[in-house]
């Protein structure tokens, strides 16, 4: 009997050290989640590089290899996909309900196969998530969707989707990548209305017009797509992470350190660096995949900041700007106009100290204040990313409970924040041994 073992990993974290040195940005989870489901639209091989060591993207792997195709990594970050023998059209309940990116799996399955079974996925932490966009516009390209005991059933009844237009009343962005996959293979031409406009958007459109499809327009907010009848293999390399660049930039700033952030793409985060730089971060761009990043000597000041769709400020950074307002003088109000309920780090942070007061979607911040350590618990992956911060600058020692969330989407954060100077040690407690050892990232 194999005794998997359960492990409910914390950060044990002293605060303190102002974080110093270079890191390595790695690959965009939010890019090669949709450029993984791509590689169901083709028969031929897609090669993936730059792919992070995350916990999505081995979920991922292991929803394409459930659905028959055949997943090599020469090396750690390199996915060598071959989809040509998927016979299984349906995405369980058990992995849709750990990553809802799954459904990521129904445009590609929709339009190759003309048939796609995809549970549908529950709400998480940060709200209920609905994916009725998504599912209306396979209809408008001619699927029939219907929802049969908890499982979104997709069909196109000629075998193939049928090209259109499709006006998105909201802007979406797993919405925009499942309809530009979907649409490759239809009949005729599409054309996407009120499309999201992020640069994950623009790299799954390159990945997908080398492998012959024919799609313009990609990063705008109107997305035209011509049909073709199939498509081939490509090697292509994913981009780098921005939330990941903005929150190195964030660490940089609220531990009063210095950092040099390298292999990232600044132009993939002008909103974010142009809110640091007026709160008081010194950003310097060194080249086009380098920054180095320092606090002003003056120290920061509160400026309000509201999130919005790509170009504009990312909801992926709100918990990390949040923590980074409770350093700065002044009051600063963070409106979230994304999800619904995206402030769980902010009761987290009052425990540390922080003068937060939240209204609806709006949260009110009053800095400078001293934070302390405490036991504190994640919630989502960008809020445990927020806690950290949080606790780097806090005095004393703080543990962080549920760390899991947060190696869904950062690669080796331990050994990356470790490597700045930070006093930052994961515990991993396996259930049924009662024991609770230190294990260093290098285990990972
Ligand atoms: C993507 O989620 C990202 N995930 C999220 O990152 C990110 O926060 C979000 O976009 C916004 O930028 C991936 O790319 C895998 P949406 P997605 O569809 O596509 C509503 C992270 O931390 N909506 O753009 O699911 C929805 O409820 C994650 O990496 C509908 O109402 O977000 C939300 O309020 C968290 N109906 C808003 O639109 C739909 O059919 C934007 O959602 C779809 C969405």
């Amino acid at each position: 009997m194999l005794h998997l073992r359960v492990s409910m990993d914390k950060f044990l974290v002293r605060g303190g050290n102002p974080l110093r040195g270079k890191v390595e940005i790695s690959g965009a989870k939010n890019s090669a989640l949709p450029c993984l489901a791509a590689t169901l639209l083709t028969a031929e091989t897609v090669t993936l590089h730059n792919v992070p060591y995350v916990k999505d993207l081995i979920t991922q792997r292991r929803l394409l290899e459930d659905l028959g195709a055949t997943v090599l990594t020469p090396e750690l970050r390199t996915h060598k996909v071959n989809a040509g023998n998927v016979q299984i059209f349906e995405a369980p309940y058990e992995l849709v309900k750990t990553m809802r990116a799954s459904v990521l799996a129904l445009g590609p399955l929709l339009a190759r196969f003309g048939q796609a079974k995809v549970s549908l996925p529950g709400g998480c932490a940060i709200g209920t998530r609905p994916i009725d966009l998504h599912l209306k516009a396979f209809e408008q390209l001619g699927a029939t969707v219907s929802l049969e005991a908890g499982d979104v059933v997709a069909r196109a009844p000629k075998g193939r989707l049928v090209g259109n237009t499709i006006d998105f009343e909201k802007v979406t962005v797993t919405g925009t990548e499942n309809v530009m996959m979907a649409a490759s293979l239809a009949n005729g031409k599409s054309t996407i209305n009120n499309a999201a406009e992020e640069p994950e958007i623009e790299d799954l459109a390159e990945l997908l017009n080398k492998m012959g499809a024919r799609i313009k327009g990609a990063g705008t907010s109107v997305i035209e797509i011509e049909g073709v009848d199939a498509l081939g293999g490509a090697e292509h390399t994913i981009i780098p992470d921005r939330i990941e660049t903005g929150t190195f930039i964030v660490a940089a700033a609220i531990t009063n350190g210095e950092i040099e952030i390298k292999s990232c793409m600044p132009e993939h985060l002008t909103a974010v660096i142009k809110k640091l730089r007026e709160v008081g971060v010194e950003i310097e761009e060194l080249n086009q995949s380098t920054l180095l990043v320092r606090c002003c000597p003056g120290g920061l000041t509160s400026k309000d900041m509201m999130t919005e769709p790509h170009p504009n400020f990312p909801t992926d950074m709100q918990a990390q700007y949040m923590a980074l307002m409770t350093q700065a003088e002044g009051t600063s109000t963070i409106t979230e106009t994304i999800f619904e309920n995206r402030f769980m780090h902010a009761s987290e942070l009052i425990r540390m100290g922080a003068d937060i007061q939240i209204s609806g979607n709006h949260a009110v911040v009053k800095g400078k204040t001293r934070l302390m350590g405490a036991p504190i618990i994640a919630s989502d992956l960008r809020a445990s990313a927020s806690l950290v911060l949080a606790a780097l600058c806090a005095e004393g020692e703080t543990t962080i409970d549920r760390v899991y969330h947060i190696d869904r989407g950062y690669e080796t954060i331990v050994r990356k924040f470790r490597s700045l100077g930070a006093d930052i040690t994961r515990i991993t407690e396996s259930l049924g041994t009662g024991s609770a050892a230190q294990a260093g990232e290098a285990a990972k």
